[in-house]
């Protein structure tokens, strides 16, 4: 595979963007791939190489590139000339479509990112309860927000006990005071997690929780951890938070909620709800999302907040989700990719198990009991990068890290799937 023009843009951009990325999950050995246009479930380089796409915008595209109905909205609402700074009927209507959507949630407002999306709703948390600190699971990525960029993908030797983690900063450019104030829960562990809260639950704004936790693979709490979770934030006057931003709309229709069936207090909502445009989104209770209205007690301004392109795309999407059909085919697709995996797995003696939902997966390369981070963190990483040379060879995009997530659309075929499969 050629790869000169990426190489020369490289040279360009080394010089003049960090990295020679803007985003640093996108740098690659010896140097980045730039794209230049998508279609379906495939990426085309500037080289003009074809890939068959697992990443997909980090789980944002979820009916393939350029589907035709959100391009059409696009079109549409650029040909208005109306971009941002003021409020227009698609903020309404895609504040309606979000809300049939999530039945739990009473009110919606929309950011640009997750980090946005979860930084509001610690914050709306904090307004409502006068309390500051706020807790999170070791091994969840929620975003930047320095309470919350703290033990993601920690390094187990600084990270304390199973029991009881240490709050293991992630990068120098976070407020350590802040970053070191962030309870770490034990994911998974009911016992020790409901010991931590009690001990400290008259300073707790918030938890947050990532439901199914898909920043380091595909690892779902156990009923019993979400329902201790939702009992021990309601005792206390904690508010519960869904960071759903990679959940929403692949673990159910309704998201990690309707799945489990409880409802939290706020839900933060991102990716997948727009097909790739740029949107997030804070739902839940009225009383802690009327903490923002205009001379209320909590501040949320934004100039591209609810921006026409991107309100666009979501009324699109959203509409293509009625009826449950896309969710359905994911799903489909997914038990597809799962069975012959595990077959494919049994036949060369791998030891490897593939999970997923919704068309979100991962496969870990151990036989531990995979219920967390520190398990997680047992997958091979040599097995991983082996997987990703042959995926390469074989014209496939792959996430770099072990434990990244993967994505189908409902434009991955089964033949696409056999395609990935052929990687063990
Ligand atoms: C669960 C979760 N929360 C928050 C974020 C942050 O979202 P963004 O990258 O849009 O800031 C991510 C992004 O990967 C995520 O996966």
């Amino acid at each position: 595979m050629e790869l000169l023009q990426s190489a020369d843009l490289y040279r360009r951009a080394a010089d003049r963007i960090p990295g020679g990325v803007h985003s640093n999950t996108r740098a690659r050995a010896p140097h980045p791939i730039y794209f230049e246009r998508a279609d379906g479930a495939f990426l085309y380089d500037a080289d003009g190489n074809r890939y068959l796409d697992f990443v997909l915008g980090n789980g944002a595209i979820i009916l393939g590139h350029g589907h035709p109905k959100v391009q059409a909205a696009v079109q549409a609402v650029l040909s208005q000339g109306l971009t941002t700074g003021s409020e227009t009927r698609l903020g309404v209507e895609a504040a309606e479509r979000l809300l049939q959507q999530v039945p739990t949630a009473e009110m919606v407002r929309f950011a640009n990112s997750g980090t946005e999306a979860v930084m509001h709703a610690l914050e709306l948390a904090r307004s409502a309860t006068g309390r500051t600190r706020v807790a999170k699971a070791e091994g969840a990525y929620h975003g930047w927000d320095s309470a919350m960029y703290v033990s993601a993908w920690p390094d187990l030797a600084k990270a304390g006990s199973a029991d009881a983690p240490a709050p293991v900063l992630t990068h120098q450019g976070a407020d350590a005071e802040i970053s070191r104030r962030t309870l770490v829960l034990p994911f998974n562990d009911v016992a020790a997690t409901r010991r931590l809260i009690e001990e400290h639950a008259q300073e707790l704004a918030a938890v947050v929780v990532e439901p199914v936790m898909m920043d380091i693979g595909y690892i779902e709490a156990t009923r019993e951890y979400i329902d201790e979770l939702r009992a021990l934030t309601s005792r206390y006057g904690i508010v519960f938070i869904f960071d759903e931003l990679l959940t929403g709309f692949r673990v159910a229709p309704g998201g990690a909620q309707e799945y489990y069936g409880v409802t939290p207090d706020l839900s933060t909502f991102g990716k997948a709800i727009a097909n790739g445009y740029p949107v997030a989104a804070v739902a839940g209770r009225r009383e802690f999302m009327e903490q923002a209205r205009p001379g209320g007690p909590c501040a949320w301004v934004g100039t591209f907040n609810a921006h026409a392109v991107s309100m666009a795309a979501m009324c699109a999407t959203l509409q293509t989700f009625e009826g449950g059909g896309v969710w359905r085919t994911l799903q489909e697709r997914m038990s597809y990719l799962e069975e012959r995996f595990a077959q494919r797995a049994a036949e060369r003696g791998v030891q490897v198990t593939l999970r997923g939902r919704g068309g979100n997966f991962h496969w870990y390369f151990t036989d531990a009991d995979v219920r967390d981070y520190r398990s997680a963190a047992t997958s091979s990483a040599e097995r991983y990068r082996k997987f990703a040379e042959n995926a390469a060879a074989r014209g496939i995009w792959l996430a770099a890290g072990t434990l990244s997530h993967h994505s189908l659309t409902i434009q991955h075929e089964e033949d696409h799937l056999d395609a990935f499969v052929g990687c063990l």
